[in-house]
């Protein structure tokens, strides 16, 4: 590849791009034009320092982080379709902290902080869920209701000093958008729309992701610190190196990235083009049989044909027929760019979003409190309803071991199984060479890893704050 940018060599830091078509002239060409917030750029040069390395090595940073950033930020706990009834809920974690997610009634869902009033129990174990009639202690049986008010106190006698007034669970506050319950223990932090901002909202809301469900969850957890393990998915840098394979279908270097205010950001990496790393070495067949029917094929066997026109097209063509028959819905105004591309948004700080037609995702990320060097990355495919409106229950979260291969989940994509194998089995290594890096810190590229940067610039506005105690 041409290693000079495009505009030229005198350019402003964060200005300089690859010199192939850029991810907007790829969408320009399609047949099914896209919506003005695929249409739109928004990338924003935040320097060109190194971070430093203490973040992920560190644990005392990672103590912090729980007293400082997981009690601030609006996090993913579920979706609603974990919770459908009145009664049902839903346990969250995050760090040391704990919230029993509970839908009240249709409309009123809240986030009790789960430990007894008396000495502290847990009411519902970590990782559970169900339909209750109410919240009861197993130590002593102090109970409360659905609504969070105290059912009953066992020798009310003995504790004339407690008042029972006081006695409601305590709650963190819970908003709802596009299908996802958010939690968030910082009585003062702005609303979720204003986390968000409005641009974000907007592009969140017109992926329509209520109407998906969990048709795969798979969780894992990773040997490296969680922040390592987000930024390990925020860039298509790493394609090239670490997955060759979906290299000649998608256009890696020019992909485009984009920031929306402090907490979200997205990169939209086109696919059904060749990786301009690659110019020259592959024909558009080529391209198109490496997705259909190569290692990471879409399709067993059945090769199509490009004709006179582009990869590109016939996939998107191909996506869009296959789509409508699985949920018998009308895709022909999606554009070929949200049927195909890979669009991935992240909601800092511990959920992403690809909701992409073809690759419909959403992972989260949790740190484990015991190790600050692990994290748990849950990865979950949201499957469109069908036409009938029919909702089926969410997946069951597979749990793979630390040693496990993704392709062992049942139910996942062998091609797909082994990329996530290639960006955990990095990260592995990456955490062991910070340790033993003689360098301060980790250097990132202007554009093409400006996530990672806007993502750490979240980081630190965080932990410059003081500790916030729920
Ligand atoms: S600790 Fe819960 S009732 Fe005693
Ligand atoms: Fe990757």
């Amino acid at each position: 590849m041409n290693e000079m940018s495009k505009q030229g060599p005198a350019l402003k830091p964060g200005e300089a791009r690859c010199p192939a078509a850029s991810t907007q002239e790829i969408i320009a060409r399609d047949k099914v034009g896209a919506p003005d917030w695929v249409r739109s750029e928004a990338y924003e040069y935040m320097g060109s320092e190194d971070i430093s390395k203490d973040r992920y090595i560190n644990a005392d940073y990672a103590k912090a982080e729980y007293e400082r950033l997981w009690t601030r930020t609006w996090q993913f706990a579920c979706r609603e379709e974990h919770i459908p009834q009145p009664g049902d809920y839903h346990v969250y974690d995050v760090g040391p902290y704990s919230f029993i997610i509970t839908r009240v009634s249709e409309n009123d869902i809240r986030a009790y902080y789960n430990a007894c009033l008396h000495r502290g129990t847990k009411l519902r174990a970590s990782g559970t869920e169900g339909r209750a009639s109410e919240f009861k202690c197993s130590f002593h049986g102090w109970s409360w209701n659905v609504d969070g008010s105290n059912k009953n106190v066992v020798c009310p006698w003995d504790f004339p000093h407690v008042d029972k007034a006081g006695l409601n669970l305590p709650e963190a506050r819970v908003e709802r958008l596009a299908g996802f319950v958010w939690i968030n223990m910082d009585k003062t932090a702005p609303s979720l729309a204003e986390y968000l901002g409005p641009e974000a909202i907007k592009h969140i809301n017109a992926w329509k992701l209520e109407n998906r469900y969990i048709a795969l969850h798979v969780t894992k957890p990773i040997p490296a610190n969680w922040k390592l393990t987000v930024e390990a998915f925020q860039e298509a840098y790493h394609v090239i190196e670490t997955h060759p394979q979906v290299a000649v279908s998608n256009a890696d270097a020019n992909s485009q990235y984009d920031v929306y205010g402090e907490h979200v950001d997205r990169f939209i990496s086109p696919l059904g083009v060749l990786s301009p790393h690659l110019e020259g070495k592959y024909s558009e067949q080529d391209i198109l049989d490496q997705f259909t029917v190569g290692d990471a094929g879409v399709l067993e066997g059945n090769k199509l044909s490009v004709g006179d026109g582009t990869a590109r097209q016939v996939m998107a063509d191909m996506f869009r027929g296959m789509f409508e028959k699985a949920t018998n819905a009308d895709l022909s105004a999606v554009s070929d760019s949200e049927i195909l591309d890979c669009f991935s948004y992240t909601v800092f700080p511990n959920c992403f979003l690809f909701p992409g037609i073809s690759l419909p995702m959403v992972y989260r990320f949790r740190p484990n409190p015991k190790n600050h060097r692990e994290c748990l990355y849950e990865v979950m495919f949201l499957r469109p309803v069908g036409k009938d409106g029919v909702r089926p229950p969410p997946a069951e979260p597979i749990e793979l071991t630390l040693e496990q291969s993704f392709k062992e989940a049942e139910g996942m994509d062998p091609g797909f199984g082994a990329i996530l194998d290639q960006d955990t089995d990095n990260l592995f290594l990456q955490q062991e060479g910070l340790e033993a890096s003689a360098k301060p810190g980790i250097t990132l590229g202007n554009y093409q890893e400006i996530r990672i940067r806007h993502f750490e610039k979240a980081v630190d506005k965080y932990m410059a704050m003081p500790p916030l105690k729920p």
